[in-house]
């Protein structure tokens, strides 16, 4: 895995728009080929409309053409080891396979790498609308 996604989630939290919660949190995304997308946390002062860090991060990642997702990482300034909501577990679930890394960190680095599998077991699929 590239040594830089932590340090652009990080770069990418210093962006986050977050002054309700006052919880920054940054992600980033990286695919097979190399790129790399990050994204913060957006909010809006009508609360629900506000949207989350992996979401700004897979926004990216589909207007470069989208990819194979292989790792995802995830940072937030005021807690360790956070994990992706359950609306960003079905987001990435969306683009990313079971198989992607996902790693959760404190201030300064990966803590835990698991796979968006055990993050989201028995997610909906997309197999059943077919
Ligand atoms: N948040 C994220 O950006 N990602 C997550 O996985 C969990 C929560 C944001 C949303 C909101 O702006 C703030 O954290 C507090 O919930």
């Amino acid at each position: 895995m590239s040594p830089d996604l932590f340090a652009i989630a990080r770069a990418a939290m210093a962006k986050a728009y977050a002054p309700y919660s006052k919880f920054p949190v940054g992600a980033a995304i990286l695919t097979d080929d190399g790129r790399i997308f990050a994204g913060a946390n957006v909010e809006v002062a009508s609360y629900p409309e506000g949207w989350c860090a992996e979401t700004t991060a897979l926004g990216h990642l589909l207007m470069d053409g989208g990819g194979k997702i292989t790792d995802i990482l995830v940072v937030a300034q005021r807690m360790q080891h956070i994990t992706p909501c359950g609306g960003c577990r079905q987001r990435l679930a969306e683009f990313a396979t079971p198989d992607a890394r996902v790693h959760l960190c404190d201030q300064y680095g990966i803590t835990e790498t698991m796979t968006l599998g055990a993050l989201l077991p028995r997610g909906f699929r997309a197999e059943v609308l077919k």
